[in-house]
């Protein structure tokens, strides 16, 4: 990546903080070892490494006891195992049409096989779901709503402390995914009503690929739905129905544990406050350059409130793939073209005929210079389009 540009950390972040590289590797050279799995020194001195960044997580969440806060691979693996393990035949869900295909493939399986029922709730104009057509849409049957906190195209963050209002008050599960708010946007799972939150650790909590997981609410009823070792009570011939052990089977992503933690100190000497303020401010100034530029066509609401560092765009009579690969090609920035995962977005603003839209995904380590750099490279993009078309 050496001289390019990367606007692609809604998809993942680069670079990490320094101490995050510097971390895993001291981690892993000194404390490599099986946590819980042995009495050895080693072997419990890298569970207290693990079992602090619980503790770290399930305190930055809202969360009120460490153990309910699991590791897994991802957000899509801690999703799979909530949906998998708390929706029932003959359930009703309610979720949203920004939600990403780690929400929408499980439902959806679900529903292929006659399990589930399903009602998508639309976005407004503005990208945003209304609490109250979440309200309407539970019926008698309703056992979850499941939603993203913000979305992964147009980047507006939800109003799920209001959902989960609307939840509690119905008796109804309500699941978030936190995936692109979680290190950036605070979430409380007890303020905002929240049963079960799945999370990932290498967007804005700033930790490497493979590792993420989920905080369940005390009392929220779910099954384990893979089963294995645990380290304990080995003669058991079942899995642990407690918890962490009912949502963790084989031995953890260490590293990936350690790479979140250090991710996680870097962020709160940060600030979540101050990290997100100086991204949108890159995203205003880069939404305010685009707008000015004639074709452009921008998915996003109207300011930066309740908004994460996501900007969609399409140039008007190119397809977002080719703008994606010019920007690349010939401006060295990395971006993502396509549906980004989460098609029904894009049914509901017409981009999926199009074949989706440009997304720049702005993170913690870049620039003005960067913005402004991407900002003339999309210009100079349009206006070739613009001589070619008008000398057709
Ligand atoms: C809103 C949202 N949910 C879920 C995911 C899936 O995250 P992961 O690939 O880390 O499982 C993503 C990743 O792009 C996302 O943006």
């Amino acid at each position: 990546m050496k001289d390019s540009i990367y606007l692609d950390n809604a998809s993942t972040t680069y670079p990490k903080p320094q101490n995050v590289y510097d971390y895993m590797y001291e981690f892993y050279r000194t404390q490599g070892f099986n946590p819980g799995r042995a009495g050895y020194d080693a072997s419990q001195e890298t569970a207290e490494v693990v079992q602090g960044t619980r503790k770290m997580l399930a305190g930055f969440f809202g969360g009120t006891d460490p153990k309910y806060l699991t590791f897994s691979y991802n957000a899509s693996d801690s999703l799979n195992m909530i949906i998998q393990g708390v929706l029932n035949e003959g359930d009703h869900v309610v979720t949203t049409n920004v939600e990403h295909n780690s929400v929408l493939r499980p439902l959806n399986h679900l529903k292929r096989d006659g399990v589930i029922d399903v009602t998508h709730v639309p976005m407004d104009d503005r990208g945003f779901i209304d609490p109250d057509d979440v309200r309407k849409a539970i019926k008698k049957n309703t056992s979850m709503v499941i939603m993203n906190h913000a979305s992964n195209v147009i980047g507006t963050v939800q109003p799920v402390k209001e959902v989960g209002e609307v939840c509690r008050d119905a008796g109804v599960c309500f699941a978030v995914d936190a995936c692109q708010t979680a290190g950036v946007v605070d979430v409380d799972v007890e303020k905002m009503c929240i049963d079960l939150l799945a999370f990932t650790g290498h967007k804005c909590l700033l930790g490497p690929t493979g590792i993420g997981g989920s905080y369940v609410s005390e009392d929220t009823p779910i099954r384990c739905t893979r089963f294995g070792g645990t380290g304990i009570r080995s003669a058991y011939r079942f899995h642990l129905d407690e918890f962490p052990y009912r949502m963790e089977c084989g031995t953890l992503n260490i590293v990936g544990v350690a790479g979140l933690k250090a991710g996680l100190e870097w962020i709160n000497e940060q600030g979540v406050d101050a990290i997100h303020e100086q991204e949108m401010k890159l995203w205003s100034r880069l939404r305010d350059g685009l707008r000015a530029i004639d074709g452009i066509t921008l998915y996003c609401a109207d300011s930066p409130e309740n908004h994460i560092s996501v900007l969609s765009f399409n140039v008007e009579g190119s397809e977002a793939a080719d703008v994606g690969r010019m920007l690349d090609v010939e401006h060295n920035i990395a971006c993502r073209t396509g549906l980004h995962c989460a098609p029904l977005v894009h049914k509901q603003l017409g981009t999926d005929k199009i074949h989706g839209t440009v997304r720049l995904g702005i993170g913690p380590f870049n620039t003005e210079e960067h913005i402004d750099t991407a900002i003339e490279a999309v210009r100079e993009i349009a206006s070739i389009k613009k001589i070619k078309n008008t000398s057709v």
